[in-house]
């Protein structure tokens, strides 16, 4: 299986969102990755036939090697989707329970697999205690979750999930991620995030998306390489922190308290000062290396 995306194009009025968009998607996760207002949403209600593109074509490639438009698929590539929007529309009025069988029955699946599945999903993502309990009723989390689970729901092969753990706290994050993970095997997992940590460990290749445009796509490892040797450990004291931040990009201060001394983490080629020591790069450091300033204003 293959989804092609070939030179998508998207403007609202004057504002270019997305510029000719292209990648092949394989089974496997990928990560699309930028800060808020580059595209990723976009890109994604595309994907899903929410939202028209300008320009350009989508197309999937079976196991059997046939190719066809999506968009002329319509219901047969809409049943290979799963899709998690970054504001979902729950019903409030809904239980829990009751509205995963609504989604199943629009996806058309049978009562038999419905009933294997919801269970099963719903306690995957640790909402089996509040099956009964109104949608309208449920934290933000919550809701989060359901709005996963009904996109896994029917077992799609391709997963488009726009910022699928925003407002969850860091064990809900790391629990949601693992699931992703999991359920990821001969899958196209497509996420869209501005949270590193999220997809770091999970993404054989990460999408940098900057102001519509693509600006990396490559696994991991090999991002980090190209900051190999620009990353740096600087101790130093509470009076000189300023002055560093002035002169260097710094992604991390941590204190010690007990001894009163700083560490920084800087961004820089040269060896900023004489007692920095070299540090492995992180994709957060690449994150911040191709961001800069506009990343922190998230
Ligand atoms: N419905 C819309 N109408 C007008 N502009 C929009 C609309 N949706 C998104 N945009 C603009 O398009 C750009 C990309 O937005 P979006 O795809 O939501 O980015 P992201 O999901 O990465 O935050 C932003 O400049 C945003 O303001
Ligand atoms: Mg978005």
């Amino acid at each position: 299986m293959i989804l092609t995306i070939s030179g998508i194009t998207k403007s609202y009025g004057t504002n270019l969102a997305l510029d000719r968009f292209t990648a092949a998607l394989e089974p496997g996760i990928y990560a699309l990755l930028g800060p808020n207002g580059s595209g990723k949403s976009t890109l994604m209600n595309i994907l899903t036939d929410n939202l028209k593109a300008d320009s350009g074509s989508i197309t999937y490639t079976s196991d059997e090697g046939v190719t066809e438009d999506v968009l002329k698929m319509g219901v047969r590539f809409r049943e290979k989707l799963g899709f998690m929007p970054q504001y979902p529309g729950l019903y409030p009025n809904f239980s829990v329970e009751r509205f995963m069988w609504y989604m199943a029955a629009l996806k058309g699946m049978t009562k038999a697999d419905s009933m294997k599945q919801i269970p099963e999903i719903l306690s995957e993502v640790e909402l089996d205690d509040v099956m009964r309990r109104k949608i309208g009723a449920l934290s933000g989390g919550m809701k989060q979750r359901l709005a996963l689970a009904q996109a896994v729901l029917g077992d799609p092969e391709i997963l488009i999930l726009d910022e699928p753990t925003a407002g969850l706290d860091p064990k809900q994050r790391i629990s949601i991620r693992n699931y992703i993970s999991r359920i990821a095997f001969n899958k196209i997992v497509l996420i869209a995030t501005h949270v590193v940590p999220d997809i770091e460990f999970i993404a054989r290749d990460v999408i940098f998306l900057k102001k519509g445009v693509i600006v990396d796509n490559a696994p991991p490892h090999v991002l980090t390489e190209k900051i190999a040797g620009s990353v740096w450990i600087v101790p130093c004291a509470e009076d000189e922190v300023q002055g560093m931040q002035n002169r260097f990009r710094v992604t991390n201060i941590a204190r010690d308290e007990t001894t009163g001394t700083v560490l920084l983490r800087v961004l820089n080629e040269k060896k900023p000062s004489e007692g920095a020591g070299a540090a492995a790069p992180s994709l957060e450091d690449y994150y911040l290396h191709v961001f800069g300033d506009e990343a922190s204003r998230n």
